[in-house]
């Protein structure tokens, strides 16, 4: 790098190194996928990956819907079908279906005209497109978005590298591997008028444990009462319970409040579109005489973000989605296939209780089956986790978060061992 060109002047070369590469750090390796090729690397057989939140069937395998196998056939057999460019705000049949589908068909929302919706990079670029428009256009100075401690560390990054400020509240209490309400609420209701706050809308990503439909109720009236702006992610609509309308009730709850919010919408875990990067983000005005002409502000501001992010999003996942969500028939095929996934988890929890209940492990093993979706925050301490690796070739976040997909009949009475062995092990 620091090397002249032939008949490059040492002045030039000065102006040229203005930008050091030196200064630039090595940066550390993501914690799941860091963790997900390691457990690839690892040549035992017996090895259990329980890293990364994929859906894997009861042979370890990942699962296309048959769902959406259907629709891949009919986009395939789609004579009429182009590459052409979308839209920069995305293909409209499939935002509006997404819309339909995260704010419940009858929506007063979408009948009254108060919602806009934009075609992402899945979750993640929902929420970074929120993130660009939140950073854009808060006052300054810009206040504060409140995200729950422990969650998905990438929230951390994606709000952090548009520079918005990060608070975190407090949402779990180890002592009781239950959900820390009156922390979370303290906390809520000390920010500052105008603070963003993250929530989750079901499955909680990284502990497994949601509101109840009173907390819930609680959370949007002091939300509401002090100002502050709810950022919805839902990665896990119908994942969680099976039920698609269960899991999006917190959203139609603060929709029906009246309360303007914003949505990260993802359906790489409920449509099995996991590299398809498939997602939407959604702007819920509340009602007033003016809010028509606030949609149509905020709708174009986003499609001007857009455009200078990734000028317009990829077709062939929304395609598959559009067809799935539009087709009564694959619709219904769907909301099976989800029944198939969240009831094999379910199941999964119930053994792995019972196991470790069977085998008399010290400490108590009922968050397992409290908890819901695809993670389990197990309780276990870094030491326990990187036992469990060392010994056992069990990989799993260092916090103790395990990816319940990963377990199916074959592995689990082995996890069930291995945790009642490092627990044993490391009390002793
Ligand atoms: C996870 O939390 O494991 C998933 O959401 C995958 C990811 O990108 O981190």
């Amino acid at each position: 790098m620091s090397s002249l060109l032939p008949g490059q002047s040492s002045m030039t070369r000065e102006s040229v190194t203005a930008f050091s590469v030196d200064l630039v750090p090595q940066a550390p390796p993501d914690s799941h996928y860091g963790l997900r090729a390691a457990c690839r690397a690892d040549p035992e057989p017996n090895k259990i990956d329980l890293v990364i939140g994929a859906y894997r069937d009861d042979n370890g395998r990942p699962w296309i819907l048959p769902a959406v196998r259907k629709a891949e056939k009919i986009l395939y057999d789609d004579g009429d079908r182009t590459n052409e460019y979308l839209p920069i705000r995305g293909m409209p049949e499939f935002t509006s279906a997404a819309q339909r589908l995260i704010l419940g068909p009858n929506s007063i929302a979408i009948q009254e005209g108060l919602a806009c919706s934009v075609q992402t990079i899945s979750g993640t670029g929902a929420l970074h497109l929120g993130g660009l428009f939140l950073s854009k256009f808060l006052p300054r100075p810009t206040p504060p978005i409140y995200i729950s401690s422990p969650t998905w560390d990438n929230h951390v990054r994606v709000f952090g590298n548009v520079s918005l400020p990060i608070r975190r509240y407090p949402y779990y209490l180890k002592s009781s591997n239950s959900i820390d309400f009156d922390g979370m609420m303290a906390t809520l209701a000390a920010a500052t008028r105008g603070s963003i706050i993250l929530l989750q809308a079901c499955a909680h990503n990284h502990t497994g444990l949601d509101l109840s439909g009173s907390q819930w109720l609680v959370v949007a009236q002091t939300i509401r009462s002090r100002g502050l702006l709810p950022f919805f992610d839902c990665a896990y609509q119908g994942f969680a319970s099976g039920s698609l309308s269960q899991d999006n009730r917190a959203i139609r709850l603060f929709v029906e409040q009246g309360i303007e919010l914003i949505i990260a919408q993802s359906f790489a875990k409920n449509l099995g579109l996991y590299g398809q990067r498939v997602g939407c983000f959604h702007f819920v005005a509340a009602p007033s005489p003016e809010a028509h002409g606030t949609v149509a502000r905020v709708a174009s501001q986003l499609a001007l973000l857009q455009r200078s992010e990734i000028s317009t999003p990829p077709i062939y996942g929304a395609r598959i989605a559009s067809i799935v969500l539009e087709s009564p028939q694959l619709f219904a095929d769907w909301e099976e296939d989800l029944r198939t996934m969240s009831g094999r988890i379910i199941d999964m929890r119930t053994a792995l209780r019972h196991e470790l209940e069977e085998l008399k492990t010290p400490g108590y093993w009922n968050h397992i089956t409290e908890q819901i979706g695809m993670f389990s925050f197990t309780g276990l301490s870094e030491e326990h986790v990187a036992e469990l690796k060392s010994k056992w070739h069990i990989y799993m976040l260092a916090d103790g978060r395990v990816s319940m997909a990963g377990l199916n009949w074959g592995n689990i009475k082995r996890f069930a061992h291995a945790i009642d062995d490092v627990v044993r092990r490391l009390q002793a």
